[in-house]
């Protein structure tokens, strides 16, 4: 079939401001947007920039604006996309070039919440650190993020506010704050209640229709919101 891809270009080293170009392409309806934008790559123009790894819906990499929405471009089949296709960059990051943005701001956030296990202690037996399935399927949704930053650069919160901790970084709060095996609940919980924290949110919903992974993220952020509430005083 005949597609018509619009990508909005832009190389900061000849451009001042981004411009769309058009490219005409065959395709099947299984092709996947990915597979367009390496036809683009490959045959077409190789100054084309995107960020992509997996191509399998996994490392998160080449999220971008598909037809106005953040999704996956490994992800979305043309058959679903149509024959009239828009991609662009997510916004609220800068734009490096073309569809690759800096995502720096956004990791600064993630790795503010400390993603990681705490825990010094040594298990009585020495062994595992044994969970409930109950304890477990506190922080199964948000264990399956992927870190595509679709969520939080959907956030209208996000961007006005960079200081803004953002969706995705509450997900991964969430994740350890919810894990009954972890020490630093209390420490991340502190981090969401500053002023840039869970209480930006305006729960507008964008982070949970943008998530590729399904995961109820305005849910995930009014759990941390009542963890704090309900802190020790
Ligand atoms: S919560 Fe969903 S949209 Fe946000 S970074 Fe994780 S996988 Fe991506
Ligand atoms: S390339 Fe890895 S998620 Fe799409």
């Amino acid at each position: 079939m005949d597609v018509e891809l619009r990508i909005r270009r832009f190389n900061p080293e000849v451009d001042a401001t981004p411009h769309w170009e058009s490219y005409a392409l065959q395709a099947e309806p299984s092709d996947r947007v990915l597979d367009l934008l390496h036809q683009v790559k490959w045959f077409q123009d190789g100054t084309l920039t995107f960020r992509r790894s997996c191509a399998h819906g996994v490392c998160g990499s080449d999220a971008m604006l598909i037809n106005g929405r953040n999704q996956l471009a490994c992800a979305v089949l043309i058959r679903d996309a149509g024959t009239h296709i828009s991609v662009e960059a997510m916004r609220g990051l800068p734009v490096v070039k073309d569809l690759l943005v800096d995502q720096e701001g956004f990791w600064e956030k993630y790795r503010a919440v400390m993603p990681y296990l705490v825990n010094d202690e040594v298990p009585e037996d020495g062994g595992e650190r044994r969970q409930s399935p109950a304890e477990r399927a506190a922080f199964e949704d948000t264990s399956r993020c992927i870190l595509c930053a679709a969520c939080t650069t959907a956030c209208p919160v996000y961007w006005t506010n960079p200081a803004y901790v953002g969706p995705a970084a509450i997900v991964n709060a969430h994740r350890f704050i919810f894990d009954s095996r972890d020490n630093a609940h209390a420490e991340r919980l502190e981090i969401m209640a500053d002023a840039d924290g869970v209480w930006r949110c305006r729960t507008v919903f964008n982070c949970v229709e943008a998530c590729p992974r399904g995961i109820n993220v305005t849910r995930a952020i009014m759990e941390v919101t009542r963890a704090i509430g309900e802190r020790p005083a």
